[in-house]
């Protein structure tokens, strides 16, 4: 028998050692990161892409906080790029397609699209998409006729204000103001429509001053994609839609048939970053990123939801890989993202100590209202579901999307799942969670004198701590409220 290492280590087997500290507050802390080379985020926090945790919703939050959200796959590819599409559009300071109307239309037919899209204006173009004028609700207010057709009482362009294609923001947001309007359209060289610039968009943006945006300003936002040839069909879709980071996922990561992906998808879509994983050695790490990976996911075993070292009995204590890992990838100048196992913001800082440059979270966040998993009540407890996407249930649902339709009965018993289906407490909106984690990393960083998180790399030191040390950690002695 060849043991590789006398022990591995998990986050309640150790505690970050207090050091001298010249910080003065949690605010002098600096928690932004990197996911891949130059794809920064403002916190270390990436949403699991699991079918419980992260869609659309969620992943917009998550980019408006600053960490990002990874799509799961399991769904339809023209689903999945649809979600990829959600974020892309939530908040971005050109709308890339402005809904349009012939001036010919009536402003009765006007003002129902106007009502239906939920929109406060229609930009009037001509048949070859030139710029026309533009028709606001409050062109329409008080209306004598509403038969009349739009070019009646729309701003015509010699008196609307319009930018060039490629306007920035800071032009953008002055014309907006010195002019008094709320809605700036862009023409391209010939004068046709390429995009609106609105007033209500860029208040949006600085409500989110840390969000992690494309440079177009728009969310960003990852997508999980699998190993089969059918799935460079979704990276493409995905990618058309805007996504701006792919991540293969697959459990058991270090394999030849993830390597060839993540050749693949490198050869296909060289502008696009790849992330694959999972793996939990430092091997595992050099193979992917000799591969092309631009970074590795962490993990085998550790989850919530994961039952693989119990069927299997293969998996790596999950502070034991990281450190491991994140060792290779900053070798490879690679950063590594630790995947599964966070159950309190002293894990997460342990997590990041230990070398990672960000976390992906699955539990801890599928109990929040942008999470896609149902809502159940029991004994008078709000909870909502969480499955393992190695459940029997999600390996069910994965041959029913490739298979497009429902899988036999007998079926069901061939499946050897290495996840569960469960429950957690309903914890209400992902900001509130999120505020509570990063403050908690916050002060873990201050106990440790490390204003950023690559300072922590070099100062944190951990203790071993026995099972008493681990009790005493928690309240003790006292009957909890
Ligand atoms: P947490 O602990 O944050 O972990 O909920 C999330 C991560 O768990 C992994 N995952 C699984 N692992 N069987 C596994 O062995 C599963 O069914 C399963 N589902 C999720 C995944 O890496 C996720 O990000």
């Amino acid at each position: 028998m060849r043991i590789r290492k006398e022990i591995g280590l998990t986050f309640d087997d150790v505690l970050l050692v207090p050091k001298r500290s010249t910080l003065r507050s949690r605010s002098a802390v600096n928690t932004s990161t990197f996911l891949v080379r130059n794809f920064p985020l403002s916190i270390p926090i990436v949403s699991a892409n699991m079918d419980t945790v992260t869609e659309a919703r969620m992943a917009i939050s998550l980019a408006q906080i600053g960490g990002i959200g990874i799509i799961h796959r399991f769904m339809s590819i023209d689903k999945q790029a649809e979600e990829v599409t959600k974020v892309k559009r939530a908040e971005s300071y050109v709308v890339e397609k402005p809904a349009t109307i012939d001036p010919k239309t009536t402003l009765q037919e006007a003002s129902e699209r106007m009502q239906a899209e939920e929109i406060g204006g229609l930009v009037v173009v001509g048949t070859q998409g030139e710029l026309i004028g533009m028709l606001t609700a409050r062109d329409l207010l008080l209306a004598p006729d509403m038969q009349a057709a739009v070019e009646e009482v729309m701003t015509p362009r010699n008196r609307l204000v319009a930018a060039q294609e490629g306007e920035t923001l800071d032009r953008a947001r002055l014309a907006l103001h010195s002019h008094r309007i709320e809605k700036l359209p862009l023409v391209n060289r010939e004068g046709r429509l390429v995009g609106l610039i609105t007033a209500q968009d860029i208040v949006k943006l600085q409500q989110h001053p840390q969000a992690t945006k494309d440079n177009k300003g728009r969310l960003r936002v990852g997508v999980a994609i699998g190993v089969r040839s059918t799935d460079i069909e979704r990276a493409k879709a995905c990618i058309e839609a805007g996504a701006d980071v792919m991540v293969v996922d697959v459990a058991h990561g270090h394999a030849d048939y993830v390597i060839e992906m993540v050749q693949r998808l490198k050869r296909e879509f060289p502008m696009l970053p790849v992330i694959a994983g999972n793996v939990a050695t430092a091997e595992g790490v050099q193979d992917l990123v000799a591969a092309g990976a631009d970074s590795v996911k962490i993990g085998v075993g550790a989850g919530s939801t994961c039952t693989t070292r119990m069927v299997t009995g293969a998996g790596v204590p999950q502070l034991t890989a990281i450190a491991d890992c994140a060792q290779a990838g900053r070798e490879l100048d690679v950063p590594v993202i630790a995947d599964g196992g966070i159950q309190t913001s002293g894990d997460l800082t342990k997590a990041l100590a230990a070398g990672a440059s960000s976390v992906m979270l699955g539990s801890q966040l599928a109990g929040t209202d942008e999470s896609p998993g149902a809502t159940v009540v029991r004994n008078g407890r709000k909870l909502k579901i969480i499955r393992g996407m190695a459940s029997l249930t999600a390996n069910i649902t994965r041959k029913e999307i490739e298979r497009l339709g429902e899988v036999e009965s007998d079926e069901w018993e061939k499946v050897v799942p290495e996840g569960v289906e469960a429950m957690v407490d309903y914890k209400g909106g992902v900001t509130e969670v999120l505020y509570q984690l990063i403050g908690g990393l916050r002060s873990g960083m201050s106990y440790i004198g490390a204003a950023t998180i690559s300072e922590m790399w070099g100062k944190a030191e951990f203790i071993q701590v026995t099972p008493a040390g681990v009790q005493e950690s928690k309240p003790h002695d006292v009957s909890l409220i």
